[in-house]
């Protein structure tokens, strides 16, 4: 005998009164259904899995195509994931128009919104095609059974926290409904070779175990970025069974919705001059092109008490930040530890290479200094001893740089390797 808990999927063989380890109480049924089954395993030799991939179906969205490694593919399950309102649903509408232009049909399955609402928004963004079927429903059986009588080339459900099958006894949005409703969709993709879009929603902490646990199940999880007011969206891939990760597409918010940023680091860097103290652009790398992005920071001036002492970080990982505090402090003789630090990167982006160390230092000391820095490029990874390592595509970066008039670069190989001699090179800070 085998018991599920229906919260949280825990299994166990003997019946308890609540589950240990989500602690509902009463979660726990009998699993029914034969445990005997007779097996026949599909055997298929390695040489012949994948002779011929199937076709991806391109979006038409080129932002969107390339993040994905080149369009849709047949049968597999994409999460967005994002937080509310910053545009997951309009892109996807988009995403539904662009296909149906192109001869695909879409199955839109809204459990959050109403129909009106979908249609409205679809109506205010041109959109408009009988090959883009609606269906406002929350049950997710009743949507795998109205995908299996339409077969769209793409099903989207909006969104996965909304979702609820009938025999789980647990409310939308809890983990046992979550795991269940994505397990079952994501069998119909597989079963059917329906590509599948499913949207998650995630809080400013990204505290919602929804996505998380989802990222697990899915074939590629995508991000969708940015501050939630007007301004630049990212879309990341964080996740690609089907290809590469860490690409990033760039999309604006305005009134015709998600509209594709041509070039940028055109966009990111246009109207930055470096003439003020605490900012500096890393050329990130995504995918095959390097993007330059802003980062700034802001240190401000001594504080009494420890309790003043605030520390602010958008765009990169706090952690990473206090390590290069700390490398500075030691190997710089730059004193942070009585002040306030803001650090930032414009344009809503998330940087997550180690690289960015370098371009987070510099703005820090230029700040510090009231030093700017000019138009400066710096990338580099910088270690606990104060040493700068080397990192990939440096001429990728470079090219890049000087593409868009940034006439210094600092990066490891141009200054024997040291934070110092870094610093010293920018001009923040006395050799
Ligand atoms: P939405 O796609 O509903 O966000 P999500 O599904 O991630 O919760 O978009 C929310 C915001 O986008 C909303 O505040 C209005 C704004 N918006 C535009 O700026 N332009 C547009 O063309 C549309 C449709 C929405
Ligand atoms: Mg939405």
């Amino acid at each position: 005998m085998t018991y599920r808990c229906s919260s949280c999927g825990y299994q166990s063989s003997k019946w308890m009164g609540f589950c240990p380890q989500c602690k509902v109480s009463d979660a726990l049924a009998e699993v029914t259904g034969s445990s005997k089954r007779t097996t026949t395993a599909a055997l298929v030799p390695l040489s012949k899995v994948g002779e011929s991939p199937p076709p991806r179906l391109q979006i038409g969205i080129s932002e969107f195509d390339r993040v994905l490694g080149g369009g849709l593919v047949p049968g597999g399950v994409i999460l967005v994931g994002g937080e509310p309102g910053v545009g997951k649903s309009t892109l996807l509408s988009q995403v539904a128009g662009s296909l149906a232009v192109h001869g695909a049909k879409v199955l839109i399955a809204t459990a959050e919104e109403s129909a009106d609402q979908v249609g409205l928004r679809a109506e205010r963004l041109g959109i408009k095609s009988d090959d883009i079927l609606l269906l406002a429903d929350g049950d997710v059986d009743v949507i795998i059974a109205a995908a299996e009588q339409i077969r769209p080339d793409l099903l989207i459900v909006d969104s996965i926290q909304a979702l609820a099958a009938q025999e789980v006894a647990a409310a939308s949005g809890s983990v046992g409904q979550v795991r269940e409703c994505s397990a079952r969709l994501i069998r119909f993709a597989k079963e059917t070779g329906t590509a599948t879009v499913v949207v998650g929603h995630i809080t400013k902490d990204g505290a919602i175990a929804g996505p998380k646990l989802l990222e697990h199940m899915v074939d590629v999880v995508l991000y969708l970025e940015g501050e939630t007011d007007r301004g630049y969206r990212t879309l990341h891939s964080l996740k690609n069974r089907f290809g590469a990760t860490h690409l990033v597409g760039l999309f604006e918010m305005d009134e015709e919705g998600m509209v594709e940023v041509a070039d940028p680091s055109a966009a990111f860097v246009a109207d930055w001059q470096g003439s003020v103290a605490g900012t500096v652009v890393f050329p990130a790398i995504s995918g095959k092109r390097a993007l330059l992005v802003e980062v700034q920071a802001l240190v401000g001036k001594p504080v009494v008490t420890p309790q003043q002492l605030r520390r602010s970080v958008r765009g990169v990982e706090a952690a990473r930040v206090h390590q290069l505090l700390a490398v500075l402090e030691r190997h710089a003789m730059l004193r942070f530890s009585d002040r306030e630090v803001y650090v930032s990167v414009v344009g809503g982006m998330r940087l997550t290479e180690p690289a960015a160390d370098l371009a987070i230092a510099l703005a820090l000391a230029s700040s510090l200094t009231n030093r700017p820095l000019g138009r400066t490029a710096a990338w580099g990874e910088v270690g606990l001893t104060g040493e700068l390592r080397s990192v990939s595509h440096d001429g990728r970066r470079s090219e890049e740089a000087s593409r868009l008039g940034l006439t210094r670069t600092i990066h490891a190989d141009l200054v024997s390797r040291r934070i110092e001699s870094a610093l010293a090179a920018a001009g923040v800070f006395d050799d």
